[in-house]
Protein backbone atom coordinates (compact mmCIF):
# COMPACT_ATOMS: atom_id res chain seq x y z
CA UNK A 1 0.00 0.00 0.00
CA UNK A 2 1.21 3.82 -0.51
CA UNK A 3 2.96 5.54 2.06
CA UNK A 4 2.91 8.99 2.57
CA UNK A 5 6.23 10.61 2.63
CA UNK A 6 7.49 12.87 5.76
CA UNK A 7 9.70 15.86 4.16
CA UNK A 8 8.70 17.51 6.82
CA UNK A 9 10.71 15.79 8.88
CA UNK A 10 13.71 15.22 6.81
CA UNK A 11 17.15 17.05 8.31
CA UNK A 12 18.53 19.43 5.94
CA UNK A 13 22.34 19.23 7.12
CA UNK A 14 21.74 16.23 8.42
CA UNK A 15 22.83 13.03 5.90
CA UNK A 16 19.88 10.76 4.96
CA UNK A 17 19.58 8.55 1.83
CA UNK A 18 16.82 10.09 -0.89
CA UNK A 19 15.08 6.40 -0.38
CA UNK A 20 15.54 3.58 1.96
CA UNK A 21 17.27 2.28 5.44
CA UNK A 22 20.58 3.47 6.71
CA UNK A 23 22.58 2.88 9.70
CA UNK A 24 26.60 2.89 10.72
CA UNK A 25 28.71 5.30 8.75
CA UNK A 26 31.57 3.38 7.34
CA UNK A 27 34.49 4.62 5.57
CA UNK A 28 34.48 8.13 6.65
CA UNK A 29 37.56 9.94 4.92
CA UNK A 30 38.36 13.40 3.40
CA UNK A 31 40.10 13.49 -0.19
CA UNK A 32 40.87 15.88 -2.54
CA UNK A 33 38.15 18.39 -1.04
CA UNK A 34 36.12 16.28 -0.33
CA UNK A 35 34.34 14.46 2.72
CA UNK A 36 33.52 11.07 1.44
CA UNK A 37 30.66 9.64 3.68
CA UNK A 38 30.09 5.38 2.96
CA UNK A 39 26.79 4.13 5.12
CA UNK A 40 25.36 1.07 5.85
CA UNK A 41 22.40 0.53 3.78
CA UNK A 42 19.50 -1.48 2.22
CA UNK A 43 19.32 -0.48 -1.59
CA UNK A 44 16.14 -2.28 -1.67
CA UNK A 45 14.19 -1.53 1.47
CA UNK A 46 13.07 1.07 4.38
CA UNK A 47 14.38 -1.45 6.78
CA UNK A 48 17.74 -3.45 7.81
CA UNK A 49 18.74 -5.52 5.10
CA UNK A 50 20.82 -6.72 2.13
CA UNK A 51 23.39 -5.02 3.86
CA UNK A 52 25.77 -2.56 1.64
CA UNK A 53 27.83 0.34 1.41
CA UNK A 54 25.82 3.49 0.33
CA UNK A 55 27.79 6.54 -0.46
CA UNK A 56 27.62 10.28 -0.76
CA UNK A 57 30.19 13.37 -0.37
CA UNK A 58 30.01 16.63 0.45
CA UNK A 59 32.66 20.16 0.35
CA UNK A 60 31.25 21.36 3.62
CA UNK A 61 30.18 18.51 5.89
CA UNK A 62 26.34 20.38 5.52
CA UNK A 63 25.25 19.30 1.99
CA UNK A 64 25.61 15.41 0.68
CA UNK A 65 25.68 14.51 -2.94
CA UNK A 66 24.80 11.05 -2.82
CA UNK A 67 26.27 8.77 -5.67
CA UNK A 68 25.81 4.85 -6.61
CA UNK A 69 26.23 2.18 -4.01
CA UNK A 70 29.67 1.68 -3.52
CA UNK A 71 30.26 -1.34 -2.23
CA UNK A 72 26.83 -4.19 -2.91
CA UNK A 73 26.72 -7.48 -0.72
CA UNK A 74 27.34 -10.41 -2.58
CA UNK A 75 26.72 -13.91 -0.59
CA UNK A 76 27.48 -11.70 2.45
CA UNK A 77 26.33 -8.73 3.55
CA UNK A 78 28.44 -5.86 3.77
CA UNK A 79 29.11 -4.54 7.19
CA UNK A 80 30.80 -1.72 8.75
CA UNK A 81 34.62 -0.51 8.29
CA UNK A 82 36.64 1.96 7.30
CA UNK A 83 38.54 3.66 4.18
CA UNK A 84 42.45 3.98 4.40
CA UNK A 85 44.17 6.17 1.53
CA UNK A 86 47.11 4.13 0.51
CA UNK A 87 49.05 6.88 -0.23
CA UNK A 88 52.26 4.95 -1.12
CA UNK A 89 50.63 2.17 -2.75
CA UNK A 90 51.62 -0.44 0.05
CA UNK A 91 48.91 -2.75 -0.64
CA UNK A 92 50.25 -3.36 -4.32
CA UNK A 93 46.90 -3.45 -5.49
CA UNK A 94 45.33 -1.36 -7.90
CA UNK A 95 46.51 0.94 -10.68
CA UNK A 96 49.68 2.06 -9.45
CA UNK A 97 49.40 5.53 -11.31
CA UNK A 98 46.06 6.71 -9.76
CA UNK A 99 45.39 7.67 -6.02
CA UNK A 100 44.36 4.07 -4.19
CA UNK A 101 41.16 4.03 -1.58
CA UNK A 102 41.51 0.65 0.61
CA UNK A 103 38.05 -0.18 2.39
CA UNK A 104 38.32 -3.16 5.29
CA UNK A 105 34.91 -4.20 6.06
CA UNK A 106 33.31 -7.10 8.29
CA UNK A 107 31.81 -9.67 5.85
CA UNK A 108 29.12 -10.76 7.33
CA UNK A 109 27.65 -14.58 6.46
CA UNK A 110 24.34 -13.93 7.89
CA UNK A 111 24.64 -16.60 11.62
CA UNK A 112 27.67 -18.29 10.40
CA UNK A 113 30.72 -16.29 10.11
CA UNK A 114 32.03 -12.55 10.36
CA UNK A 115 35.45 -11.70 8.73
CA UNK A 116 36.91 -9.12 7.96
CA UNK A 117 37.55 -8.07 3.86
CA UNK A 118 39.00 -5.65 1.44
CA UNK A 119 38.23 -4.09 -1.33
CA UNK A 120 40.00 -1.12 -3.35
CA UNK A 121 39.12 1.75 -5.36
CA UNK A 122 41.44 3.79 -7.52
CA UNK A 123 37.98 6.53 -8.56
CA UNK A 124 38.03 7.86 -4.88
CA UNK A 125 35.01 5.35 -3.94
CA UNK A 126 32.75 5.62 -6.39
CA UNK A 127 33.35 1.95 -7.45
CA UNK A 128 35.41 -1.06 -5.83
CA UNK A 129 37.37 -4.09 -6.38
CA UNK A 130 36.30 -6.76 -3.84
CA UNK A 131 40.06 -8.29 -3.11
CA UNK A 132 40.52 -11.97 -4.82
CA UNK A 133 42.31 -13.59 -1.81
CA UNK A 134 39.51 -12.51 1.13
CA UNK A 135 40.02 -12.88 4.07
CA UNK A 136 42.16 -11.02 4.95
CA UNK A 137 41.24 -11.66 8.88
CA UNK A 138 39.75 -14.16 9.79
CA UNK A 139 39.49 -15.52 13.55
CA UNK A 140 36.39 -18.29 12.67
CA UNK A 141 33.88 -16.39 14.97
CA UNK A 142 30.76 -15.73 13.98
CA UNK A 143 30.65 -12.18 15.44
CA UNK A 144 34.04 -10.40 14.91
CA UNK A 145 33.47 -6.78 13.42
CA UNK A 146 34.04 -2.89 12.22
CA UNK A 147 37.68 -2.45 12.06
CA UNK A 148 38.45 0.87 12.24
CA UNK A 149 42.24 1.76 11.10
CA UNK A 150 44.72 4.58 11.84
CA UNK A 151 48.66 5.01 10.44
CA UNK A 152 50.53 4.98 13.89
CA UNK A 153 53.82 6.89 12.82
CA UNK A 154 55.97 5.95 15.80
CA UNK A 155 55.93 1.90 15.62
CA UNK A 156 55.91 2.61 11.70
CA UNK A 157 52.35 0.45 10.90
CA UNK A 158 48.84 0.74 10.38
CA UNK A 159 46.79 -0.44 13.28
CA UNK A 160 43.36 -1.84 12.76
CA UNK A 161 40.79 -2.02 16.29
CA UNK A 162 38.28 -4.66 15.83
CA UNK A 163 35.93 -6.05 18.55
CA UNK A 164 34.22 -9.34 19.87
CA UNK A 165 30.95 -8.01 20.45
CA UNK A 166 30.13 -10.65 23.13
CA UNK A 167 33.27 -11.09 24.76
CA UNK A 168 33.45 -7.10 25.49
CA UNK A 169 36.68 -7.07 24.32
CA UNK A 170 38.38 -4.95 21.30
CA UNK A 171 41.46 -6.27 19.37
CA UNK A 172 44.49 -4.31 18.16
CA UNK A 173 46.07 -5.81 14.95
CA UNK A 174 49.19 -4.31 13.08
CA UNK A 175 50.37 -4.58 9.36
CA UNK A 176 52.87 -2.83 7.24
CA UNK A 177 50.85 -3.64 3.82
CA UNK A 178 47.43 -3.57 5.06
CA UNK A 179 46.53 -7.30 3.88
CA UNK A 180 48.94 -9.25 6.48
CA UNK A 181 47.82 -8.55 9.88
CA UNK A 182 49.49 -9.63 13.08
CA UNK A 183 47.15 -9.31 16.75
CA UNK A 184 49.10 -7.00 18.63
CA UNK A 185 47.35 -6.86 22.02
CA UNK A 186 43.25 -6.87 23.73
CA UNK A 187 41.57 -4.83 25.93
CA UNK A 188 39.17 -6.57 27.53
CA UNK A 189 36.24 -5.93 29.59
CA UNK A 190 36.12 -2.84 31.43
CA UNK A 191 33.98 0.29 31.85
CA UNK A 192 29.72 -0.66 30.55
CA UNK A 193 29.72 -4.54 29.83
CA UNK A 194 26.07 -4.26 29.81
CA UNK A 195 25.62 -4.95 26.27
CA UNK A 196 27.81 -6.12 23.02
CA UNK A 197 30.54 -3.58 22.15
CA UNK A 198 30.28 -2.63 18.27
CA UNK A 199 32.33 -0.24 16.00
CA UNK A 200 35.44 0.82 18.02
CA UNK A 201 38.02 3.62 17.19
CA UNK A 202 41.16 4.28 18.52
CA UNK A 203 41.68 8.12 18.29
CA UNK A 204 44.76 10.15 19.48
CA UNK A 205 43.56 13.72 20.92
CA UNK A 206 45.12 17.03 21.56
CA UNK A 207 44.39 18.20 25.60
CA UNK A 208 43.29 21.60 25.77
CA UNK A 209 45.62 24.24 27.12
CA UNK A 210 48.83 22.04 26.54
CA UNK A 211 51.18 20.35 23.89
CA UNK A 212 50.43 17.05 24.90
CA UNK A 213 48.06 14.36 23.14
CA UNK A 214 46.18 11.57 24.52
CA UNK A 215 44.88 8.01 23.25
CA UNK A 216 41.03 7.53 23.23
CA UNK A 217 39.66 4.20 22.70
CA UNK A 218 35.86 4.96 21.62
CA UNK A 219 33.17 2.70 21.34
CA UNK A 220 29.64 1.93 20.99
CA UNK A 221 26.92 -0.69 22.74
CA UNK A 222 23.63 -1.61 21.96
CA UNK A 223 21.29 -0.38 24.12
CA UNK A 224 18.66 -0.50 25.95
CA UNK A 225 20.69 -0.53 28.86
CA UNK A 226 20.57 1.57 32.29
CA UNK A 227 20.66 5.47 31.95
CA UNK A 228 21.64 5.36 28.50
CA UNK A 229 22.38 3.71 24.92
CA UNK A 230 25.03 4.17 22.75
CA UNK A 231 28.93 5.31 22.85
CA UNK A 232 31.72 5.15 25.99
CA UNK A 233 35.13 5.98 25.83
CA UNK A 234 38.44 5.50 27.37
CA UNK A 235 41.47 7.84 28.30
CA UNK A 236 44.96 6.57 28.42
CA UNK A 237 48.51 5.68 26.19
CA UNK A 238 48.73 3.72 23.17
CA UNK A 239 52.19 2.55 22.59
CA UNK A 240 52.19 0.88 19.26
CA UNK A 241 51.08 -2.38 21.18
CA UNK A 242 48.53 -1.88 23.97
CA UNK A 243 46.09 0.48 24.99
CA UNK A 244 46.44 1.47 28.53
CA UNK A 245 43.48 2.66 30.49
CA UNK A 246 43.87 6.08 33.06
CA UNK A 247 41.31 5.21 34.30
CA UNK A 248 40.28 2.28 36.98
CA UNK A 249 38.59 -0.83 35.29
CA UNK A 250 35.11 -0.10 36.73
CA UNK A 251 35.01 3.96 35.43
CA UNK A 252 32.43 4.59 32.46
CA UNK A 253 32.78 7.76 30.25
CA UNK A 254 29.65 8.47 28.03
CA UNK A 255 29.96 10.23 24.66
CA UNK A 256 26.67 11.62 24.24
CA UNK A 257 23.71 11.64 26.50
CA UNK A 258 20.75 10.88 23.98
CA UNK A 259 18.81 8.15 22.47
CA UNK A 260 20.12 9.09 19.10
CA UNK A 261 24.10 8.93 18.72
CA UNK A 262 25.55 5.57 17.65
CA UNK A 263 28.78 3.91 16.07
CA UNK A 264 30.57 7.32 15.83
CA UNK A 265 33.86 6.67 13.80
CA UNK A 266 36.30 9.55 12.77
CA UNK A 267 37.03 11.03 9.15
CA UNK A 268 40.74 9.68 7.63
CA UNK A 269 43.40 11.73 6.06
CA UNK A 270 42.10 15.25 7.34
CA UNK A 271 43.81 18.28 7.43
CA UNK A 272 46.54 19.11 10.10
CA UNK A 273 45.36 15.59 11.85
CA UNK A 274 42.17 17.59 13.00
CA UNK A 275 40.20 14.58 14.71
CA UNK A 276 36.48 14.27 14.15
CA UNK A 277 33.51 12.30 13.68
CA UNK A 278 30.28 11.79 13.26
CA UNK A 279 27.38 8.98 14.07
CA UNK A 280 24.21 7.37 13.16
CA UNK A 281 21.68 9.23 14.72
CA UNK A 282 19.39 6.86 15.79
CA UNK A 283 18.87 3.88 18.21
CA UNK A 284 18.29 -0.07 17.83
CA UNK A 285 15.57 0.02 20.25
CA UNK A 286 13.13 1.98 17.86
CA UNK A 287 15.37 2.35 14.27
CA UNK A 288 12.53 -0.21 12.62
CA UNK A 289 9.60 2.37 14.41
CA UNK A 290 11.14 5.54 12.82
CA UNK A 291 7.79 6.71 11.52
CA UNK A 292 9.58 8.01 8.18
CA UNK A 293 9.36 7.69 4.89
CA UNK A 294 10.73 6.31 1.99
CA UNK A 295 13.59 6.81 4.13
CA UNK A 296 15.19 5.80 7.76
CA UNK A 297 18.01 6.88 9.64
CA UNK A 298 20.33 10.37 9.11
CA UNK A 299 23.85 11.13 10.49
CA UNK A 300 24.42 13.38 12.94
CA UNK A 301 26.37 16.86 12.14
CA UNK A 302 30.27 16.04 12.22
CA UNK A 303 32.04 17.14 15.47
CA UNK A 304 35.81 18.08 16.27
CA UNK A 305 37.32 16.16 19.35
CA UNK A 306 39.64 16.71 21.66
CA UNK A 307 40.07 16.35 25.69
CA UNK A 308 39.85 18.97 28.73
CA UNK A 309 40.79 19.08 31.67
CA UNK A 310 37.68 19.25 34.70
CA UNK A 311 36.95 18.13 38.23
CA UNK A 312 36.15 14.87 37.12
CA UNK A 313 39.27 14.45 35.28
CA UNK A 314 40.45 14.55 31.28
CA UNK A 315 36.98 14.44 29.30
CA UNK A 316 36.01 14.41 25.47
CA UNK A 317 34.93 17.81 24.26
CA UNK A 318 32.37 17.67 20.86
CA UNK A 319 32.17 20.95 19.35
CA UNK A 320 30.44 21.26 16.10
CA UNK A 321 32.73 21.23 13.13
CA UNK A 322 30.78 23.32 10.64
CA UNK A 323 31.56 26.93 12.33
CA UNK A 324 27.76 28.43 12.55
CA UNK A 325 29.29 31.07 14.75
CA UNK A 326 31.23 32.57 12.19
CA UNK A 327 28.08 34.00 10.65
CA UNK A 328 26.45 36.70 11.37
CA UNK A 329 23.60 35.76 13.72
CA UNK A 330 20.00 36.52 12.38
CA UNK A 331 18.68 36.95 16.10
CA UNK A 332 20.36 38.26 19.05
CA UNK A 333 19.69 39.48 22.45
CA UNK A 334 21.82 40.60 25.40
CA UNK A 335 20.93 40.85 29.56
CA UNK A 336 17.67 39.51 29.24
CA UNK A 337 15.64 38.65 32.67
CA UNK A 338 13.45 35.56 32.21
CA UNK A 339 11.47 34.80 34.59
CA UNK A 340 8.29 32.87 33.13
CA UNK A 341 8.35 32.67 30.07
CA UNK A 342 9.07 34.57 26.73
CA UNK A 343 8.03 33.79 22.87
CA UNK A 344 10.50 34.90 20.58
CA UNK A 345 8.14 35.86 17.84
CA UNK A 346 8.63 37.36 15.05
CA UNK A 347 11.43 34.49 14.00
CA UNK A 348 10.11 33.63 10.51
CA UNK A 349 12.65 31.19 10.32
CA UNK A 350 12.13 29.01 13.26
CA UNK A 351 9.31 27.61 11.16
CA UNK A 352 9.96 24.21 9.90
CA UNK A 353 13.97 25.29 9.28
CA UNK A 354 17.34 24.65 10.39
CA UNK A 355 18.71 26.69 12.85
CA UNK A 356 21.26 26.98 15.41
CA UNK A 357 20.84 28.62 19.15
CA UNK A 358 23.21 29.42 21.70
CA UNK A 359 22.24 30.39 25.38
CA UNK A 360 24.41 32.14 28.25
CA UNK A 361 22.92 32.02 31.41
CA UNK A 362 25.00 34.01 33.84
CA UNK A 363 22.92 33.81 37.19
CA UNK A 364 19.64 31.70 37.76
CA UNK A 365 17.79 31.38 40.93
CA UNK A 366 15.05 29.10 38.90
CA UNK A 367 14.01 25.94 39.52
CA UNK A 368 14.60 24.51 35.56
CA UNK A 369 14.78 26.55 32.59
CA UNK A 370 15.93 26.65 28.98
CA UNK A 371 13.92 26.51 25.58
CA UNK A 372 10.33 25.20 24.63
CA UNK A 373 9.88 24.31 20.98
CA UNK A 374 6.28 24.21 19.82
CA UNK A 375 2.79 24.67 19.30
CA UNK A 376 1.02 27.61 21.49
CA UNK A 377 -1.91 24.92 22.13
CA UNK A 378 -3.15 25.37 25.60
CA UNK A 379 -4.50 21.75 26.43
CA UNK A 380 -2.23 19.20 25.51
CA UNK A 381 0.59 20.93 24.12
CA UNK A 382 3.19 19.54 21.45
CA UNK A 383 6.18 20.75 23.28
CA UNK A 384 10.12 19.45 23.22
CA UNK A 385 12.02 21.11 26.06
CA UNK A 386 16.01 21.83 26.55
CA UNK A 387 17.19 23.16 28.78
CA UNK A 388 19.08 23.05 32.48
CA UNK A 389 17.59 21.46 35.64
CA UNK A 390 19.27 23.45 38.77
CA UNK A 391 17.88 21.08 41.45
CA UNK A 392 19.57 17.84 39.58
CA UNK A 393 22.13 19.91 38.28
CA UNK A 394 21.22 17.54 34.99
CA UNK A 395 21.38 19.36 31.49
CA UNK A 396 18.09 17.73 29.65
CA UNK A 397 15.65 17.01 26.36
CA UNK A 398 12.51 16.38 27.67
CA UNK A 399 10.48 14.70 24.09
CA UNK A 400 7.81 13.21 26.36
CA UNK A 401 5.03 15.50 24.24
CA UNK A 402 7.33 16.38 21.41
CA UNK A 403 4.27 15.12 18.55
CA UNK A 404 4.76 11.35 17.52
CA UNK A 405 5.78 8.43 19.65
CA UNK A 406 6.83 5.97 17.55
CA UNK A 407 7.59 3.16 19.87
CA UNK A 408 7.11 2.94 23.77
CA UNK A 409 9.56 4.93 25.81
CA UNK A 410 10.35 7.20 23.23
CA UNK A 411 8.53 9.66 25.21
CA UNK A 412 11.28 10.37 27.89
CA UNK A 413 13.44 12.89 29.67
CA UNK A 414 17.38 12.27 28.41
CA UNK A 415 19.61 14.08 30.65
CA UNK A 416 23.17 14.77 31.30
CA UNK A 417 24.94 15.40 34.57
CA UNK A 418 27.00 18.70 34.93
CA UNK A 419 30.58 18.64 34.08
CA UNK A 420 32.15 21.57 35.81
CA UNK A 421 32.21 25.21 36.73
CA UNK A 422 31.68 28.48 34.15
CA UNK A 423 28.80 30.34 32.68
CA UNK A 424 25.84 27.44 32.11
CA UNK A 425 25.95 27.74 27.94
CA UNK A 426 24.42 25.88 25.63
CA UNK A 427 24.36 25.39 21.60
CA UNK A 428 21.53 23.68 20.20
CA UNK A 429 20.93 22.38 16.55
CA UNK A 430 17.37 22.36 15.52
CA UNK A 431 17.07 20.67 12.10
CA UNK A 432 13.15 19.11 11.74
CA UNK A 433 13.69 16.17 13.05
CA UNK A 434 16.69 16.19 14.57
CA UNK A 435 18.34 18.28 17.92
CA UNK A 436 21.98 18.08 18.79
CA UNK A 437 22.70 19.54 22.07
CA UNK A 438 26.42 20.46 23.22
CA UNK A 439 26.60 22.02 26.28
CA UNK A 440 29.51 23.55 28.47
CA UNK A 441 31.74 23.97 25.61
CA UNK A 442 31.09 20.90 24.40
CA UNK A 443 31.70 17.99 27.60
CA UNK A 444 28.14 17.93 27.52
CA UNK A 445 26.05 16.05 24.39
CA UNK A 446 22.44 14.98 24.27
CA UNK A 447 21.26 13.65 20.63
CA UNK A 448 17.56 13.26 20.26
CA UNK A 449 15.14 12.99 17.36
CA UNK A 450 11.41 14.12 17.52
CA UNK A 451 8.69 13.97 15.22
CA UNK A 452 6.26 17.13 15.78
CA UNK A 453 3.56 17.79 13.77
CA UNK A 454 2.17 21.21 14.44
CA UNK A 455 4.29 24.32 13.31
CA UNK A 456 6.50 25.96 16.04
CA UNK A 457 7.53 28.55 18.12
CA UNK A 458 10.49 28.89 20.61
CA UNK A 459 10.31 30.42 24.04
CA UNK A 460 12.70 31.20 26.42
CA UNK A 461 11.39 29.82 29.91
CA UNK A 462 12.55 30.36 33.61
CA UNK A 463 10.32 27.79 35.92
CA UNK A 464 10.40 28.81 39.73
CA UNK A 465 12.77 31.95 40.14
CA UNK A 466 14.43 34.36 37.53
CA UNK A 467 17.33 33.73 35.35
CA UNK A 468 19.94 36.75 33.50
CA UNK A 469 20.81 35.81 30.51
CA UNK A 470 23.76 37.06 29.26
CA UNK A 471 23.09 36.26 25.62
CA UNK A 472 21.45 34.84 23.06
CA UNK A 473 22.30 34.13 19.44
CA UNK A 474 20.28 32.28 16.94
CA UNK A 475 21.42 31.34 13.44
CA UNK A 476 19.39 29.83 10.58
CA UNK A 477 21.24 27.85 8.41
CA UNK A 478 20.97 27.51 4.92
C1 LIG B 1 26.21 -1.38 14.60
C2 LIG B 1 26.20 -2.64 13.74
C3 LIG B 1 27.61 -3.07 13.45
C4 LIG B 1 27.46 -3.85 12.18
C5 LIG B 1 26.38 -3.10 11.47
C6 LIG B 1 25.46 -3.96 10.65
O1 LIG B 1 25.13 -0.56 14.47
O2 LIG B 1 25.46 -3.64 14.39
O3 LIG B 1 28.20 -3.78 14.50
O4 LIG B 1 28.66 -3.91 11.46
O5 LIG B 1 25.63 -2.42 12.45
O6 LIG B 1 24.57 -3.22 9.90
Amino acid sequence: FAQQSTEQWRPAIHFTPKINWTNDPNGLIYINGNYHLFYQHNPKGNEWGNMSWGHAKSNDLLHWEELPVAIPHGKEFIFSGCVVYDKDHVSGLGDPTKPLLIAIYTADYPNTLQEQHLAYSNDEGLTWTKYDKNPILSINLKDFRDPNIIWHAPSNQYVMTVVKPWEYTAQFYGSKDLIHWSLLSEFVQQGDIDMIWECPSLLELPVENSKETKWVLALSSQGPYKKTVGMQYFVGDFDGKTFKNDAPKEQVNYVDFGRDFYAAIPFYNTVDKETFWLGWMLSWSYGKEQPTFPWKGQMSLARTLSLVHTSQGLKLKQVFKPNFASQKPSFEAKNLVIDGSKTLSGIKFLQNKTYMVELRVDASRAKQWGLEIGDEAKENPELTRIGFDEKSQDWFIDRRMSGVIPAPGFDMIQSAPFVSGGDKVFQLVVDRSTLELLAQDGTVAISSLRFPKNKESLKLVAQGGEIRVKELRIWEIK
